[in-house]
């Protein structure tokens, strides 16, 4: 049926990592390479998730962090962490110690809440960091939601404009299409943690009439399941990390009933829990609004179109590797005709190295034309 087939990007390599639908586990650690020499410009894609943040540059180098900055609760947490600020993963991994800030919120830097364009800073600060850049001027290309509005772009561009000689802020489904050099005649559905993201790619840069966001992806999964399984197990303490991670490591769409068996502490004793019938509802809760969107985006395109479009839906995006979920979208459409749904291989990366690509595309001299064009 074409699902997790490989899809191969311009480069001819198909994109790096094969999760088996498990990538939150099986997903790369941040790496660091020797600095390379050259002025440059050198480029860099960028993506600031409501999750995961990621970067891939023309050095070769790539990092991904969960988008979570922590600040010692006080002074004595300050003592036993010795450090002033913690990121992503390690932040998590000590939150109890600390004041945590997730700085985006539908895959946007929130305005106005305290620290939150501090926090920004520190992970975008971070994950260039953890690259080892070299000297010279460096170019940026990052991904932003699908409608994302205006004085966001501007915020985004000043606070990048800290690190970047040049920044262009591009749609993040269409970053995942140029990944993959699938520009023309196509949907990308990108399932991420704070939004569903779905675009239309007809062979130029999408318009705003291509591009759909839906405020419904992991996240609002996540709320759900914690808050199915919260009243059926009144005695059980469930966080939103521990349903997370039933979720990323249980979901899968299907029409049978579903059973899993998690052991959980509760009073001190370990117990089994069945939380199969509560995970089934959580995750189906999102599906509907994200078919809807889906099923507009293929009637208002050219019907001429329509079918090649169908047999073209590339679906990106951490909840993308749910396992029954490309068909679920393919049986779904069956009244329209025939669809063919394939599953990206490297949910993570596959955004950036097409942010990346395009950077590298554009000459640099046309960067400003471009900016024009984008912004
Ligand atoms: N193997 C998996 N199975 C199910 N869900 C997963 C898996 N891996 C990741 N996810 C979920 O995918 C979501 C994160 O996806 P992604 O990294 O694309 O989000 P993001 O880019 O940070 O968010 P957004 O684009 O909305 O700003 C989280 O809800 C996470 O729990
Ligand atoms: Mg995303």
């Amino acid at each position: 049926m074409g699902l997790k087939k490989k899809i191969a990007g311009k480069r001819g390599k198909a994109l790096r990592g094969k999760h088996a639908g498990r990538p939150a586990a099986a997903a790369p650690k941040p790496e660091k390479v020797a600095s390379v020499s050259g002025k440059g410009p050198h480029f860099v894609g960028l993506d600031l998730g409501t999750v995961r943040s990621s970067i891939v540059t023309s050095w070769d180098a790539r990092a991904y962090e969960e988008s979570v900055v922590g600040w010692p609760k006080d002074v004595i947490s300050a003592k036993t962490l010795g450090v002033g600020v913690m990121i992503g993963q390690e932040a998590l991994n000590n939150r109890l110690a600390l004041e945590i800030v997730y700085p985006l919120d539908h895959g946007v830097i929130r305005e106005g809440a305290p620290r939150c364009e501090e926090a920004a800073n520190i992970l975008v600060k971070h994950l260039i960091d953890s690259t080892n850049p070299p000297e010279g001027d460096i170019y940026c290309v990052v991904g932003a939601p699908a409608q994302g509005v205006k004085p966001y772009k501007k915020l985004l561009m000043r606070m990048l404009r800290q690190y970047f000689a040049n920044v262009l802020v591009i749609p993040e489904p269409f970053s995942v299409a140029y990944g993959l050099d699938m520009l023309q005649n196509c949907l990308v559905v990108d399932i991420g943690g704070g939004t569903s993201d779905i675009c239309r790619l007809s062979g130029s840069i999408p318009k705003v009439e291509d591009l759909r966001s839906i405020s419904m992806a992991g996240n609002y999964v996540d709320d759900q399941l914690l808050r199915l399984l919260s009243d059926k197990f009144p005695e059980t303490l469930f966080t939103r990390a521990i349903v997370k991670r039933i979720k990323e490591e249980y979901a899968e769409i299907t029409d049978r009933e579903q059973s899993v068996i998690v052991e959980l502490a509760v009073n001190g004793k370990h117990l089994a829990h069945e939380v199969g019938p509560e995970l089934q509802r959580a995750t189906s809760i999102i599906l509907s609004d994200i078919m809807n969107g889906i099923r507009d985006e293929i009637a208002t395109f050219d019907p001429d179109f329509q079918e090649k479009v169908r047999n073209n839906i590339i679906l990106a995006g951490g909840m993308s590797q749910i396992p029954g979920l490309g068909e679920y979208i393919q049986n779904s459409l069956s009244d329209m005709g025939p669809s063919r749904v394939s599953v990206v291989e490297d949910p993570i990366f596959l955004g950036t190295e097409g942010a990346l690509k395009f950077g590298m595309d554009i000459p640099p001299e046309y960067w400003e034309e471009m900016e024009r064009m984008l912004h």
